[in-house]
């Protein structure tokens, strides 16, 4: 008896195709991190879920992946990587020169319903600055998120908050931490009704409700004269967007913006999609000053983001942005079986340098060729016995058909030379 086993609901199985597509995609927005300095880091799958308790906030608790292993230690599987990477420094980044630049691009996992854009197992690619506390930083993880999804083309909306402003208001308004999340929930959920409920000042319900350019700051300034936190909170928040400014970086500012984890303290902001429907945030960051030393290490600053990876790969998809076709330089093919072991020698040299496939079905040429087309061989190479017999072998462009004859001894110059030549065809 057979039985045909199911993924589990929210994952998803990658083909070659997909990964090439993934790749793709993530050397794309790397390099980009890797250009402002930051280093990759892995931490692991599975944590103590006490890590996600301390701070995280009601939402991803609901939702984490939580079970027992067999030393009876209560453990998740990861919902997110700030909590980790902050875990991480406790632990062993601690004397390292600050600021510290770091990046990730791993699964998480969340027990959410199901849908397009929204998986248990998706990927995470963020960076986290930590060790400083000027504006500058923030400004610089903002421009960094920007910057990468340019690069890959995308087009979107960038909304920029700060809950420093929100929470110093509700502090001096004698609101305790657990109201403050609440409120910061309710709004990352645009539940206006329960907002309503729970707020009955005027001035935090006229802040949240300010949305748009540069313009509204004047406002924001007005309502908080005379909360001398939030009114300084808002002046950081200014320093920022100056420094956006220069960059030439397309904004908004949302005193709104929310966020669906309790760890931030200051600047917040988010990237949006609208066309992606109801998943349609593909980013989400900000500044958390209090999570390194809620978890056992000394006060230190931090801010940064996270992509969600998976919803950017959709978005590319909805934006008719072109992923070019993955390519194989060659294709080898010997003729008959006398001249394998010269082929096996030849694909060897080749592969020092060139993507090479090589017939190993003992396949006619025709047939051959037909495979080579299917998997996108830039050329072919021919190797028949009398091209041997002088030293040489043939190789055939398999878009336009041609074919030249190559002295063996000049191989690998002259197929560098024909696929730099045949570039363009292949984009
Ligand atoms: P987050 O907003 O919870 O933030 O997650 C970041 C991004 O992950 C979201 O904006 C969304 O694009 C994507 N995402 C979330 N849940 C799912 C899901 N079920 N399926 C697919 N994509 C999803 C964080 O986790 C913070 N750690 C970000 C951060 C880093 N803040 C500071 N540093």
């Amino acid at each position: 008896m057979t039985i045909k086993i199911k993924r589990p609901r929210g994952t998803r199985d990658f083909t070659p195709e997909d990964m090439h597509r993934r790749n793709f995609v993530r050397k794309q927005i790397e390099p980009v991190f890797k250009r402002y300095n930051y280093q990759e880091i892995l931490f692991p799958t599975i944590e103590d879920v006490h890590l996600f308790e301390i701070k995280s906030g009601g939402e991803i608790k609901e939702h984490m992946y939580v079970f027992e292993d067999k030393g009876k230690r209560k453990i998740c599987l990861r919902p997110e990587a700030t909590a980790s990477v902050c875990r991480m420094f406790v632990d062993k980044l601690n004397d390292m020169k600050k600021p510290l630049k770091l990046y990730y691009f791993c699964p998480m996992f969340r027990y959410e319903r199901p849908q397009k854009g929204r998986y248990r197992e998706f990927w995470h690619m963020g960076i986290e600055l930590i060790g400083s506390s000027s504006y500058e930083s923030d400004a610089e993880v903002i421009e960094i998120a920007y910057k990468s999804l340019k690069n890959i083309g995308l087009n979107f909306d960038l909304e920029i908050g700060h809950l420093g402003i929100l929470r110093g208001l509700m502090s001096e308004l004698g609101m305790d931490d657990k109201i403050q999340n609440r409120v910061i929930s309710y709004m990352d959920k645009n539940d206006m009704k329960r907002l309503r409920d729970i707020i009955k000042n005027k001035i935090i319900l006229n802040l949240i409700k300010l949305k748009g350019g540069k313009e509204i700051l004047g406002k924001a300034e007005k309502l908080l004269e005379n909360y001398k936190n939030a009114f300084n909170s808002l002046m950081e928040l200014k320093e920022i967007l100056n420094y956006l400014d220069i960059e030439g970086i397309d904004y908004k500012i949302n005193f709104g913006v929310g966020r669906g984890l309790e760890y931030y303290t200051g600047m917040v902001f988010e990237i949006r999609i609208d066309a992606l429907g109801s998943e349609s945030q593909i980013c989400g960051g900000g500044r958390y000053d209090n999570l390194i030393e809620l978890l056992g290490g000394q006060p230190t600053p931090a801010t940064g983001f996270a992509f969600g990876f998976d919803r950017i790969m959709n978005a590319l998809e909805i934006q008719g942005i072109d992923i070019p076709d993955r390519y194989i330089d060659l294709i080898i093919a010997p003729v008959n079986k006398e001249v394998k072991k010269n082929a096996i020698e030849i694909a060897s040299k080749l592969r020092e340098r060139f993507i090479v496939d090589m017939d190993i079905m003992d396949r006619k040429l025709g047939k051959i060729l037909e495979y080579g087309n299917e998997i996108n061989a830039k050329f072919a190479l021919i190797i028949g016995s009398d091209d041997l017999s002088r030293n040489r072998v043939t190789l055939r462009n398999m878009r336009s058909g041609e074919q030249k004859k190559i002295l063996i001894t000049e191989l690998i110059d002259k197929i560098d030379r024909e696929l730099n030549l045949n570039k363009e065809l292949h984009k």
